[in-house]
């Protein structure tokens, strides 16, 4: 699982940057170039081919200002992963960035049959055993803010969906792991300002919870990377959340390409590990590289443990266990 890529270039021409372009090109100058590194997304794609996983799964913001030169570079790079292991993608705000690419559907028509993605209706799969998939478009253009929404006719398929998918199990056997760009839950102290939240990410979370035993929300946008619990998460507006969140988990992919002080060489890719037995739960693995360009790999605790037991550094080198 992937989070966000980021690949970015400065438009070449004054009439590129009409709109919010200008602003998004501004951000670029002011050192955005610098932190996104496209070189280590090709070498986390080295790494996750020689594990050999059986999807991909990527949470959208491949581009910067969407424009056709980022999302064909974009598609460059994903192509020897994608053509080999089947992938799904959801759209990122920034793969909409402006009104004109989000008219002309860049964010769906760049990938062709490459990947598997929602479109105007949610998309939704069987994954293994008890495990759906449901991959949700979160992305409208906005001309100021990097607001996602949640359509009310997208909410309502959601809620069909997920019930349908729970009809006749029993709450054990009720596992789906969500695909969104936007965060709708955030670790305590990490409220987010309302021009980067998710509209309508407290219905979302309560319909999901409505119907579903487990929940596992995956995705990106906050460029940093956590796996916390139901009990450990709170609303996008730092409020606490109400109702059935205790099979809640919630996975942030973070950006392999972002370099920072705590991360020199990005914030990695994750391996989740699903299993056809209810009773099993799924295994999370976080694949960074060190400052040296070595793997690390840590194991998570098993997150919907009553009692989780401590994260375990698993490996550290280049050659996959
Ligand atoms: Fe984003």
């Amino acid at each position: 699982m992937l989070g966000d890529v980021h690949l970015h270039h400065l438009p070449r021409t004054p009439w590129s940057l009409i709109g919010k372009r200008l602003l998004g090109a501004a951000n670029l100058l002011r050192g955005r170039r610098k932190r996104f590194q496209p070189h280590l997304m090709a070498m986390a794609i080295n790494r996750i081919l020689a594990l050999r996983p059986d999807q991909v799964w990527l949470t959208g913001d491949l581009t910067t200002l969407s424009t056709r030169r980022e999302f064909a570079e974009a598609r460059s790079l994903i192509q020897p992963l994608c053509e080999r292991i089947p992938a799904v993608l959801v759209p990122g705000n920034h793969d909409c960035y402006t009104f004109l690419a989000a008219w002309q559907r860049r964010a769906i028509h760049a990938w062709g049959s490459l990947v598997a993605m929602p479109d105007q209706a949610p998309l939704m799969r069987p994954i293994i055993g008890p495990w759906h998939l449901l991959a949700i478009d979160s992305c409208a253009p906005r001309l100021i803010t990097s607001r996602g929404r949640i359509r009310p006719a997208t909410l309502d398929a959601i809620g069909k969906l997920v019930s349908a998918a729970a009809a006749d199990r029993p709450v054990r056997e009720r596992c789906l792991a969500v695909l969104c760009h936007y965060p709708a839950v955030v670790p305590g102290g990490i409220a987010q300002h309302w021009q980067h939240r998710l509209a309508g990410a407290g219905p979302l979370v309560d319909t999901l919870t409505a119907s579903a035993g487990r929940i596992l929300m995956i995705h990106g946008h906050i460029h940093k990377t956590w796996l916390i619990r139901g009990g450990e998460a709170r609303r996008v507006d730092g409020r606490p959340l109400t109702g059935a969140v205790r099979g809640l988990v919630d996975l942030n992919l973070g950006s392999p390409t972002m370099v920072g002080p705590q991360h020199p060489n990005g914030q990695g890719f994750w391996l989740v590990e699903f299993f056809e037995q209810a009773e099993r739960m799924p295994t999370f693995e976080h694949h960074q590289l060190d400052e040296t360009e070595l793997w690390q790999v840590r194991r998570h605790p098993e997150p919907w443990a009553d009692v989780p037991g401590p994260g375990t550094t698993i490996e550290t080198g280049n050659r996959p266990a």
